[in-house]
């Protein structure tokens, strides 16, 4: 299987999916990244796409009239890579209806958080100034909200009294990697039905 993974900051997400894809083989995991797209330039997330030899693609808001604009690019963007799967890992732009016309089932999300609870922009930030005792990480399938596509998998993560959000988002980070690699494994071995809210993988 194709994946094309959109990134828009330090890009470790990405990076476990091609450690993991390199250390286990592609047959053997059933999928192997073709490209990787962003929403700006000079982000390591691109970085270590070109260290990997990736063609990459920059579809920048700013270059568009109109955000549908944007929407229709980036979809096409993506769609040249002809992918099966299209993977955000930490891509911080909410996709149209052009794009979910063209990859909705087949466009998953991570998120710091554990959804419904602290969606959007800043999951980590938000659950702990909430108060929560745990937080985590879910990976769903994006539809036309923010967060609230239907959820294919999530983990659990404590949260400690000595948290600042960035020790709190490293220790999800370690969680979210080995769950998105299981996820996006699984998904593109296995075949997988969304029935509602209920995503069953074959
Ligand atoms: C991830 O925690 C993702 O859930 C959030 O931003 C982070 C991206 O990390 N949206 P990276 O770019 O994969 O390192």
């Amino acid at each position: 299987k194709r994946l094309v993974v959109l990134v828009s900051g330090s890009g470790t997400n990405l990076q476990a999916l091609l450690d993991e894809i390199a250390a286990t083989g592609v047959e053997a995991y059933g999928a192997e990244v073709v490209a990787v797209g962003a929403d700006r330039e000079g982000i390591e997330g691109l970085a270590r796409a070109e260290r990997a030899g990736l063609p990459t693609f920059v579809t920048k808001v700013k270059d568009y009239g109109t955000r549908d604009a944007w929407d229709a690019a980036l979809a096409e963007a993506v769609a040249a890579h002809e992918p099966d799967l299209v993977v955000s890992a930490g891509f911080m732009k909410i996709v149209g209806k052009e794009f979910l016309a063209r990859f909705g089932g087949r466009f998953v999300n991570t998120h710091p958080a554990l959804l419904p609870s602290f969606p959007g922009a800043h999951g980590v930030r938000d659950a702990l100034a909430y108060g929560a005792r745990v937080t985590g990480c879910t990976v769903h399938f994006v539809d036309d909200g923010v967060d609230t596509g239907p959820i294919i998998a999530q983990g659990v993560v404590e949260v400690r009294d000595e948290d600042d959000e960035s020790a709190l988002h490293e220790r999800i980070k370690e969680v979210e990697r080995r769950l998105l690699v299981d996820v996006v494994g699984r998904l593109a071995r296995n075949g997988y039905r969304i029935e509602g809210r209920k995503v069953v993988i074959q």
